[in-house]
């Protein structure tokens, strides 16, 4: 495989990866387990689009994950398991022990009769069951579709109906720092409104008191006992669908993004083992959720596939305090750290002292993910958390494009303290000027990809006119990413951040639109508008401008009564920050909101709100500048 080792290396492999791409991707699939291979590497038509990797090529992903690795690894630590309570004994998972578990879930889901290409939703806590849930799933063919436990039934109504899910694999509850989510329930109130779901299995992890609602739902711990310890693998086709996983849009419906076996597989493994250059025995320890596509291919499949030993965190940074993540460090001896820049700044305003405490000397390599990162929270993890040695990667992609796409690497790419660097071979980058025409050399605007790369997302499931729109129609013939983004004089990029209607908070994606319309479903409300503003750990809060039908009688009353609601509806997670209730929204004559206007109200500069006469009512400004919440 071409692994690159020097800037040199980088230098060459990237140009042979752009010049044929289609030799260099065969190359690196070549070192998978394939029941057949290829017919043809890659396909491509950007108008409809469609791209497919590795045609005729069969396989099953978790054949490369397990199978491929046995007997060498049976004793091999695959996962280790840090409970969210530190009293609570870590589990280790070798390799030999990962296959029958997971091969357990795979008979299971077969005798529930779960057939190839049916869906599954998983909506679990990060306990190891989930790993063996999504991988059981991979093993028959099931379409894994894992919703994030910190969502609530609405968004988990949505989820399920969207793809048509038979079964949901859940839990009876989580445990998050101190708190207790009670997950069934949330299922029970999702599952009024999901017909297609046949079947529920519970895992008991919190023992909650759960309703079992008689012939739909069953016991996890009941079901696996009787379970054969090997599964035979499904044969798939490299384009099968491997999973969707739901990520916000611009309008209120997620998006259920589509991907798929082969190309997933070789693109997750390849940057895993470039970005971070994992070596054999490190411990990789990636923070993110699995609910999310950082967890899906950093804790599973890229780690996973590589033999690696991938660390799983149950818990949350600042429990049982704010040394947790250092302690989990210390314990396990973690030689690659991956986490998001919300984390380093919400552990960078806590004492130093809970850092050193801890003896971090294992860390080899540093990562961040999901969000840019500011030059001060950067200098901080390089400093007291990389001791200054620790190389950090700061890896820009998306739930669309699988894996990391723009990135150092480890120990090769020179560092510029808030940049991506560059891109990943095959990785074509485009930056693009406000009229959509391409940008040479240095300059800022908008970032693009022109050439497809084997882990990007397909289509939206059951909407392929809304993939079109939403990737392909902004740079015809391009891949447009939603990303702001400049490039240096070396060639550079630095992500400046979203600059379509979604908010990034603590590293989650959230449409402005879906949390809009939860707002509006308060019966004192009548309109609402929602910008992000930028917020000292979060990165970006939500801000919200909302009229109502009559003037509140107590604002702050109702408040608290729109944020449990959208709480309630999507998660905690879309919490409004801020809300100003306002007389009206500035509008254009045809009936457009302004956002450009909010956003500098939301971030507190209303010096320069620029051209406001071609509004229907530029009164509306001044009062909405006057009412602004600092
Ligand atoms: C943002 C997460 C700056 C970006 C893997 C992207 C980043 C969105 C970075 C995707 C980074 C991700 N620097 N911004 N290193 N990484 N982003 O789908 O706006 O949850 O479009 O995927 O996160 O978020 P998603």
């Amino acid at each position: 495989m071409r692994i690159i080792h020097s800037q040199a290396d980088y230098q060459n492999i990237y140009k042979e990866s752009i010049e044929n791409p289609e030799r260099f991707w065969g190359e690196v699939a070549g070192e998978f387990v394939w029941h057949r291979t290829w017919d043809k590497v890659m396909d491509w038509d950007f108008h409809k689009p469609e791209a497919a990797w590795f045609l005729g090529a069969k396989l099953n992903i978790t054949e490369n994950i397990l199978d491929r690795h046995l007997p060498q690894r049976e004793n091999q630590v695959a996962l280790i398991w840090e409970p969210n309570n530190p009293a609570e004994e870590p589990r280790k998972i070798t390799y030999g022990e990962l296959k029958r578990q997971v091969c357990r879930v795979g008979n299971l889901l077969r005798k529930k009769g779960i057939r190839k290409g049916d869906r599954v939703c998983i909506y679990m806590p990060m306990v190891p069951e989930l790993v063996y849930a999504i991988l059981g799933c991979a093993r028959i063919g099931a379409v894994h579709s894992v919703v994030f436990a910190g969502f609530s039934a609405g968004s988990l109504i949505d989820r399920i109906t969207d793809c048509g899910c038979k079964m949901v694999l859940t839990a009876d509850g989580a445990f998050r720092g101190d708190k207790k989510i009670e997950l069934k329930s949330i299922v029970d109130e999702a599952l009024i409104q999901c017909p297609t779901v046949e079947q529920v299995v519970v895992f008991e992890r919190t023992g909650s008191k759960s309703s079992m609602k008689q012939g739909r739902d069953t016991w996890w711990q009941d079901e696996i006992q009787g379970m054969d310890d090997h599964c035979s693998p499904e044969i798939m086709d490299a384009e099968d669908l491997l999973f969707i996983l739901y990520t916000s849009g611009s309008t209120g419906k997620p998006k259920g993004m589509v991907h798929t076996c082969g190309g997933y597989m070789v693109y997750t493994n390849y940057t895993f083992r470039t970005v971070f250059q994992y070596k054999e025995g490190q411990v990789f320890w990636c923070t993110a959720d699995i609910g999310w596509i950082t967890g899906h291919s950093y804790i599973i499949y890229g780690p996973l596939s590589a033999g690696a030993t991938s660390v799983l965190f149950e818990g949350i940074p600042s429990y049982p305090d704010f040394g947790r993540f250092w302690q989990v460090i210390e314990r396990h001896r973690v030689n690659i750290f991956y986490t998001a820049p919300t984390a380093i700044r919400s552990l960078e305003q806590a004492p130093l002292s809970f850092v050193q405490r801890h003896d971090l000397s294992s860390l080899q390599v540093l990562g961040t993910v999901g969000e840019p990162i500011n030059e001060e929270a950067w200098h901080w993890y390089d400093k007291n958390i990389g001791k200054g040695e620790c190389p950090i990667v700061d890896t820009w992609w998306q739930t669309e494009t699988g894996g990391v796409m723009i990135s150092p690497i480890a120990g090769v790419t020179p560092l510029k303290p808030t940049y991506a660097t560059l891109p990943l071979p095959g990785v074509q980058p485009a930056l693009m000027d406000e009229h959509g025409k391409e940008i040479k050399g240095a300059g800022e605007g908008r970032l693009a990809l022109k050439y497809p790369w084997p882990a990007m997302a397909r289509t939206i499931y059951g909407n392929h006119k809304r993939f079109r729109e939403t990737y392909f129609s902004t740079f015809p013939g391009k891949y447009f990413t939603g990303d702001g983004c400049r490039r240096d004089g070396e060639g550079y990029y630095r992500i400046t951040g979203r600059v379509d209607d979604i908010i990034i908070v603590s590293g989650h994606n959230l449409g402005t639109a879906e949390i809009e319309s939860s707002i509006d479903e308060h019966s004192a409300v009548c309109e609402s508008a929602v910008v992000g503003f930028p917020h000292d750990i979060k990165g970006q809060g939500v801000y919200a401008f909302v009229i109502c039908y009559n003037p509140p009688e107590e604002e702050d009353k109702l408040r608290s009564e729109i944020r449990d609601l959208v709480s309630k509806i999507i998660g905690p997670i879309a919490k409004p920050d801020k809300i100003q209730f306002v007389p009206g929204l500035p509008k254009t004559r045809s009936g457009k909101i302004m956002r450009r206007i909010l956003r500098k109200v939301a971030e507190g500069d209303t010096s320069n709100l620029g051209d406001v006469t071609t509004l229907l009512d530029p009164n509306v400004v001044e009062v909405i500048k006057q009412g602004a919440i600092k």
